[in-house]
């Protein structure tokens, strides 16, 4: 029988052993100190390609990481999908909060998935989505049922902003030409209630240096009489939101899309319940801007928070001291119409302006891109929901999505094509924290349904 659940079933261990090798190499693009480690990534996932039926491999050099891109073309008259997936993990960190080491990965029951997840950095966020495609693609070659030609491009910064997928792509539109894009790196709502995500929030990301006094200064002599760096931040951090948590800096709002209140009455409508999403957060009350719902404060509005933020005194017992420097992270999740260049601008010129004489204020942006809202009126959206009821035995719910792949418009832009995006991780699963994990289950119905995508797509492209 050369049905893919036959074909599952016959390979799924060697699938997820697979997967388990690769979830093995600590490929963390934002250390150098694990650059050899990332290049071997790229290495074995051309070897990966190849053997799952691709006529051509290629390892791109960038400035950066490479890119792996694979292809098959059958017919040149036959629509093409283009692939997207990264092989490059977050940091691990803190390792004390993960119950098994993040590179070994183990597979362990859980009550989300009773048949078990493996844990491991990268088993949902990318490798264990981006492998489902590799596999499919194994599959669809083997037993003579690729219906349409396919490119694979796997990168190895998205975790750390794709600047140079960026060029590659500005560089490479010839080569990229393809009817649809497919990426496997958002998630669905639960295990019995699919979804397809529809949009992607945009980023900007900036880290700020308060500076006070030219050194570090006793805080017996000093203190009360200079500005305080660290109470200067937090200060100014705090005036960024207003009673109703709103941000606050001037212009932030001017271009944000106003969903109308059909479109939110229909939002409301995809299943989710509070007292769980508590419950799950080990939290009393959810927070946020007023006049929203939490759906919509995690998607259709913009947002501003602290991602880290430091400086003075943080070793064991006590030492009186009024810190030189202090330091954060800020990330704005951006909403479709919001420029990030633009609000990385509007930011500055505000947080500058809102210092203090006594302090000198620098900010550095880091990365940051465009939101973006995919059609669900089109061939691929089509194609995709038919997939999942096939093998979801549902119609899978339209979402939109609080994360970012800041690419995606680029895709848009550069290369004319929509995005579709398949995802089969759930929140819970625990991308860039500690214990990440990804259900078997959930990589098995990935497999499962992308060569149907390919089907619907091939014949609703004619
Ligand atoms: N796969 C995530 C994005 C994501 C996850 C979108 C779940 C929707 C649902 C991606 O790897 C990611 O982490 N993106 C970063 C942005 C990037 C520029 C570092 C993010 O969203 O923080
Ligand atoms: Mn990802
Ligand atoms: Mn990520």
């Amino acid at each position: 029988m050369n049905t893919i659940q036959s074909y599952i079933k016959q390979h799924k261990e060697r699938f997820i052993n697979e997967l388990i090798e690769l979830l093995k190499i600590p490929s963390i693009s934002a250390n150098s100190e694990y650059k050899n480690h990332v290049l071997k990534t790229a290495d074995t996932l051309k070897i990966s390609l190849e053997k799952a039926g691709c006529d051509t491999v290629e390892i791109c050099k960038t400035a950066g990481f490479p890119i792996v891109y694979g292809e098959k073309i059958i017919d040149k008259n036959l629509p093409t999908i283009l692939v997207y997936g990264h092989y490059d993990v977050q940091p691990p960190d803190p390792l004390n909060l993960w119950d098994s080491p993040p590179f070994e990965p183990i597979i362990k029951k859980t009550e989300i998935h009773p048949e078990g997840a493996i844990f491991a950095r990268g088993a949902c966020d990318d490798k264990g989505q981006m492998y489902m495609h590799v596999k499919a693609l194994e599959f669809m070659t083997a037993t003579n049922q690729l219906p349409c030609n396919v490119k694979f491009m796997i990168e190895g910064e998205e975790e750390i902003g794709s600047a140079n997928l960026a060029t590659f792509v500005k560089n490479n539109k010839e080569k990229l030409t393809n009817d649809i894009i497919l990426i496997s790196d958002t998630g669905m709502i639960a295990n019995n209630i699919p979804s397809i995500t529809t949009g992607l929030r945009g980023l900007s990301y900036v880290e700020v240096e308060v500076t006070g006094p030219n050194r570090d200064l006793h805080s017996g002599l000093y203190g009360g009489a200079v500005a305080n760096p660290i109470n200067i931040l937090t200060k100014m951090i705090a005036s960024l939101h207003d009673k109703d948590n709103h941000i606050t800096i001037p212009g932030f709002y001017d271009k944000v899309e106003e969903l109308s209140q059909e479109e939110r009455t229909k939002m409301a409508k995809a299943p989710f319940s509070l007292e769980n999403y508590k419950k799950a957060l080990d939290i009393e009350a959810v927070y946020g801007e007023a006049g929203y719902t939490t759906n919509e404060r995690n998607s259709i509005r913009p947002t501003l928070d602290v991602n880290g933020i430091w400086g003075g005194y943080t070793g064991e017992g006590a030492k009186t001291v009024i810190a030189s420097k202090a330091y954060a992270k800020i990330s704005m999740r951006l909403v479709p119409h919001q420029d990030w260049e633009e609000i990385t601008q509007l930011f500055k010129n505000h947080f500058k302006n809102i210092a203090p004489k006594g302090v000198k204020v620098k900010v550095k942006p880091h990365h940051g891109g465009q939101a973006y809202v995919t059609p669900i009126n089109n061939t691929g959206y089509k194609a995709a929901s038919k997939a999942y009821q096939d093998t979801f035995g549902k119609i899978p719910v339209p979402q939109r999505s609080g994360g970012s792949i800041p690419i995606v418009a680029l895709f848009e832009k550069e290369l004319k094509s929509k995005t579709i995006l398949m995802g089969f991780g759930l929140d819970s699963d625990a991308i860039h924290s500690p214990n990440e994990h990804f259900g078997i289950w959930n990589f098995l119905k990935g497999i499962e349904t992308i060569p149907l995508f390919y089907n619907y797509f091939t014949a609703f492209s004619k």
